[in-house]
């Protein structure tokens, strides 16, 4: 049984005291929800506050990036150990946001995905197509590539600690969503790319969808076999929408429970 998970992006936004208040908001409105993970990612310098006041709730912490080496003359870095002392559960790496404005590449996502594999949190890998690969045919080899390059240089025992996030470029921040069928298809063909590693990893594998998740749409796109929840950007920044996407995966969890 997978349970989902419903991971909040906060990105760039947000100051101290709205993040904390933000925070506060969704546990409060999350406590009764037992069949869906739900976590928070702030800026990095949020962390330790929204640490403060989550740590006796649910909600589990994570960061939206990480630097790939542990320690030493990298100025303006944060390393995996740094995060996993600040109470971080779950890394985001390679969002697109990171691949296409700060130039990361596969090699990067990689070494970062060991170094928090190897500090006990969880890497979310996040890969996607732009439109002009979707409208080219190429969703299937774009996807395929950016998982072989890290099924090829990952042990299994990262593999299978894997959560994958698929977000098509071309729906993140824009209001455009893939359709559940739309997503559906690819959701799957992570899954049996990823399988074919490890039987253990078709069974166990989470793979969240995302790219303008809302209040509205979230129940289709979640009720959808392959999709386990969600990696939410603007909508996790409004505690009611963000609270009752969280309830929409907390209903296919108690689904999934009875089968
Ligand atoms: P969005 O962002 O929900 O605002 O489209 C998703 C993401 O970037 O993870």
């Amino acid at each position: 049984m997978r349970k989902p998970i419903v991971a909040g992006n906060w990105k760039l936004h947000g100051t101290r005291s709205s993040a904390a208040s933000l925070a506060l908001d969704i546990a409060k409105g999350i406590d009764s929800l037992d069949h869906v993970e739900i976590g928070v990612c702030p800026p990095f310098v949020h962390l330790a506050d929204v640490e403060k006041l989550i740590n006796t709730t649910p909600l589990w912490l994570g960061a939206q990036n990480v630097s790939e080496h542990e320690s030493g003359a990298f100025t303006g870095e944060i390393s995996a150990p740094m995060l996993s002392e600040f109470g971080c559960k779950y890394v985001i790496i390679g969002h697109s946001e990171r691949r296409t404005l700060f130039a990361e590449n596969n090699k990067t996502i990689c070494a970062k995905i060991q170094t928090v594999h190897a500090c006990g949190m969880t890497p979310i890998l996040c890969i996607g197509e732009t439109l002009s690969d979707r409208e080219s045919n190429k969703t299937k080899s774009v996807i395929l590539d950016q998982l072989n390059a890290v099924l090829h240089s990952s042990p299994a025992k990262v593999l299978e600690a894997l959560v994958v996030a698929y977000e098509p470029v071309w729906a993140i921040g824009t209001g455009k969503t893939a359709s559940p069928e739309e997503a559906q298809e690819v959701h799957q063909l992570i899954r049996e790319r990823m399988g074919q590693f490890s039987h253990n990893i078709t069974e166990h594998l989470r793979v969240l969808y995302g790219g303008s998740v809302n209040a509205s749409n979230a129940a289709e796109l979640f009720a959808m076999p392959d999709i386990d929840g969600g990696l939410i950007g603007g909508a996790s920044l409004k505690r009611e929408d963000f609270i009752k996407i969280c309830k929409a995966a907390e209903a296919v969890g108690l689904e999934r429970t009875k089968n």
